[in-house]
């Protein structure tokens, strides 16, 4: 698979992610996939962490006594997850195109990777590969973002950080007729004596909860939950994110 059809566009971000993100937000995802996921999963199972990033939760799922595999399109952000959690398997490949034999007992996705995909029947196509690499009542939790949340506060939001070595900095825009996100990045590096300056734009899409989990349902997963991250998780993560858990 070549970079054209796989999700690489957090390259240019990947040192920033591994130093920043991934670190501030493990620690309010951990209690939640503890809470909905690691109570049906025994010590030793093998779970698949798809679009997992500079692999922070893989590191503390492995710490936890669990296999991991990773996947993710940018090959930059497995460069640092395979330094965060060396005992883990990692492979660059995209969630839309994947496809692993029955294997795991459980397959997580976190912090809106799933975002990124456009398309619901793209979106179905993931759900379908997950299908497949899922062990008989092997477990499902992944977390959107959904289109109240993009289209309330998010909308026009910028951020950004000053450090020595680098300074990066995004603006977000949504449309809320099309229901998709523009994050436009710019990053600084110093490179020598030279800082370069590298950008890229991220989409993303506001999903309905239905859609979503109708997707599911048709793709075979049952006792699909859907958990409201302000009303079940409150001061934990921002209005407008939905946690959903299915299995086989
Ligand atoms: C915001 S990061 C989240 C990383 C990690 N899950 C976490 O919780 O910190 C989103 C990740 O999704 C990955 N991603 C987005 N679309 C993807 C796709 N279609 N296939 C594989 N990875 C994808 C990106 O490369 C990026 O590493």
């Amino acid at each position: 698979m070549t970079s054209a059809t796989r999700y690489s566009a957090y390259d240019i971000f990947a040192r920033i992610n591994n130093e920043s993100w991934g670190i501030e937000s493990i620690h309010s995802l951990m209690p939640i996939v503890e809470k909905l996921l690691l109570n049906n999963i025994a010590t030793g199972g093998k779970i698949l962490d798809l679009c997992c990033g500079s692999g922070q939760l893989v590191q503390k799922l492995q710490q936890r006594g669990y296999q991991l595999t990773g996947i993710d399109g940018s090959g930059e952000m497995l460069k640092y997850a395979e330094l965060n959690s060396p005992d883990s398997k990692f492979i660059v490949e995209d969630a839309r195109f994947f496809k692993l034999p029955l294997t795991f007992d459980a397959v997580v996705s976190t912090q809106y990777g799933l975002n990124h995909v456009l398309l619901i029947d793209e979106l179905k196509s993931v759900f379908q590969n997950v299908y497949a690499a899922l062990l008989p009542n092997g477990w499902f939790m992944f977390d959107l973002r959904l289109h109240e949340r993009y289209n309330d506060t998010w909308n026009n939001s910028m951020g950004g950080d000053v450090k020595e070595e680098y300074a990066w900095a995004l603006k977000r825009v949504y449309d809320p007729d099309t229901r998709i996100g523009k994050i436009f990045m710019t990053v600084f590096q110093l490179m020598g004596e030279n800082w370069q300056r590298l950008n890229d734009t991220w989409l993303v899409k506001g999903y309905y909860s239905h859609e979503v989990v109708s997707a599911l349902q048709e793709t075979g997963f049952a006792d699909i939950s859907v958990y409201s991250a302000g009303r079940d998780f409150a001061d934990t993560q921002e209005v407008g994110t939905a946690y959903f858990l299915c299995h086989k």
